[in-house]
């Protein structure tokens, strides 16, 4: 009989990983609830929630609903949630003047919200593309070859104050134009609306993720047939070093948070960026990482459970101090039990 082969080992790191309960003692990272802010789409009128095909599990909330599912939300622990208004279609123009009526679908999301559940954090996009007809996140110069930067500001920096005074706590310039992160808080100051934030997406790359998003809002005209590219404004996927660029000038121009987007293809960047700044860092799980992980599931290919925790924790090992998901209420049920 051969003698038994035997490595002489004064180190085995597998003996820390020998049992369950050794495991979770030496575990680096935790998810909990009060790590993820749940994005919401809001509907105008009384109608039941309306299901997006692209984004199996996430509807459309008329505001009586959205309450409703705020109210579950800071039940489970959940600390915010991120609101996105999609809007009918005649309400649209091409220079989403929407966006600033005084009675906007959004304002009265953000009231009956902050009316009912208080104690939620509650964030909203700055930005034009759920507003008009072209679907950027800005206006456009008079040739139509452009999103015009400055005029685009002048617009945004209105939004941020109507929204700051309807009860948000948070604004969130999603629009990438150059300027709009001081601006908005110079506007807010001027407003008196000091207390409220800034979470800036500082660092938002133009991805193709964001495809089931833009069918949420309705705003993919933008992103295919329109000449125009969002790659005019959003990053280039290819750039490590503008996005350091972009940081910088958000957290100089007074953003309270800064963000990247999207998270798990950009792991790399969120470290980057959490490197370089003490700001809280949020990252963004966008639609297109959701509607993969669930149609893989749906095909019977993936354990959604196992890979949307495993997805979530990776972007928390990145360095991310909080997360927008889409999973953010499984999450946070699933966490509690
Ligand atoms: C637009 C906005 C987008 C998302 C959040 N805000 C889409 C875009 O830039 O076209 C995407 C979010 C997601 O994909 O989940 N201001």
């Amino acid at each position: 009989m051969a003698e038994s082969f035997k490595l002489d080992l004064t180190q085995r790191p597998r003996r820390l990983r020998r049992t369950a309960s050794l495991r979770q003692l030496v575990t680096e990272t935790v998810l909990r609830p009060a790590d993820f802010i749940a994005p919401l789409f809001v509907i105008d009128g009384k109608s039941a929630p309306q299901p997006i095909a692209s984004m199996p599990g996430v509807s459309r909330f008329a505001i009586n609903d959205l309450v409703k599912e705020c109210r579950a939300l800071a039940k489970l622990g959940v600390p915010a949630v991120a609101l996105f208004p999609k809007l009918d279609a005649r309400l649209k123009d091409e220079e989403g003047t929407a966006a600033l009526h005084e009675d906007a679908l959004i304002l009265r999301a953000v009231r009956a919200v902050k009316k009912a559940v208080p104690e939620l954090t509650i964030m909203t996009d700055i930005a034009l593309d759920p507003y008009t007809t072209h679907g950027h996140d800005g206006v456009l110069t008079p040739a139509r070859d452009d999103v015009d930067n400055d005029r685009t500001v002048e617009i945004l920096v209105k939004m941020a104050v109507l929204h700051a005074r309807a009860g948000v706590d948070l604004v969130a310039p999603s629009d990438m134009m150059d300027g709009r992160v001081g601006a908005i808080r110079q506007a807010l100051d001027a407003a008196g609306c000091t207390g409220t934030g800034i979470m800036a997406y500082s660092v938002k790359f133009a991805s193709a993720y964001y495809g089931p998003f833009r069918d949420a809002v309705g705003s993919a005209t933008a992103a295919g047939t329109h000449l125009l590219s969002k790659a005019t404004y959003q990053l280039d996927p290819a750039n490590r070093r503008t996005a350091m660029t972009e940081l910088a000038l958000d957290e100089a121009e007074g953003a309270d948070i800064v963000m990247v987007k999207p998270a798990g293809p950009y792991l790399d960047i969120i470290r980057d960026v959490r490197n370089a700044t003490n700001k809280p860092v949020a990252a963004y799980q966008v639609s297109g990482e959701y509607a993969q992980l669930q149609a893989a599931a749906k095909l019977g290919w993936l354990d959604l459970a196992r890979t949307r925790h495993e997805s979530l924790l990776a972007i928390k090992r990145a360095g991310a101090d909080m997360i927008l998901t889409y999973f953010a209420k499984e999450m946070a049920t699933e966490l509690k039990r």
